[in-house]
């Protein structure tokens, strides 16, 4: 079975993109304590709870209830810069996510085993190894981060 599953969410990429630039200045290098990604290029604002972006915050309790998510989740915007690889790897923790390409959709994430997908809205297993080799300008993600159901869960209920 695929490790990516599109489906389709009228996501504003306007107001996202706008609330982006809004957050731009909180974005950081990703850091993992299993220090196996040390990226300059792969930067992360995920205290998104925190400031004042209304749209992010809405569209999370809109897609958790129209789909019904339970536990823990947490929006976050991410941005690999342009021209750079996010090398292979499994997310830490997240066991699957919704991933919205804000900017950079001619970039697939490929999976270990599973080849290359394009996406503009997508369920991913997190839990599988991927990795992204941006060969535009910059990537921009919003990214929920689901942590407590898994690929196979999320996707019985986006179908
Ligand atoms: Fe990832």
């Amino acid at each position: 079975m695929d490790p990516v599953f599109k489906f389709k969410f009228p996501f504003d990429n306007d107001l996202l993109f706008k609330e982006f630039e809004s957050v731009r200045h909180t974005l950081t290098e990703y850091a993992d304590p299993r220090n196996l990604m040390p990226s300059s290029n792969w930067l992360v604002s995920r205290e998104l709870e925190k400031e004042n972006v209304p749209y992010v915050n809405n569209i999370t309790k809109a897609l958790v209830i129209k789909y019904g998510i339970t536990g823990y989740v947490s929006p976050r915007f991410y941005m690999l810069t342009k021209n750079t690889i996010l090398r292979d790897h499994i997310d830490l923790n997240t066991k699957c996510s919704i991933n919205h390409v804000i900017l950079g959709e001619e970039s697939p994430v490929t999976y270990t085993g599973y080849g290359a997908f394009f996406y503009e809205t997508a369920l991913l297993d997190t839990t599988l190894t991927h990795g992204v080799m941006n060969k535009g300008d910059d990537r921009i993600l919003f990214k929920l981060s689901i942590f407590d159901e898994t690929f196979d869960q999320v996707k019985s209920k986006l179908l």
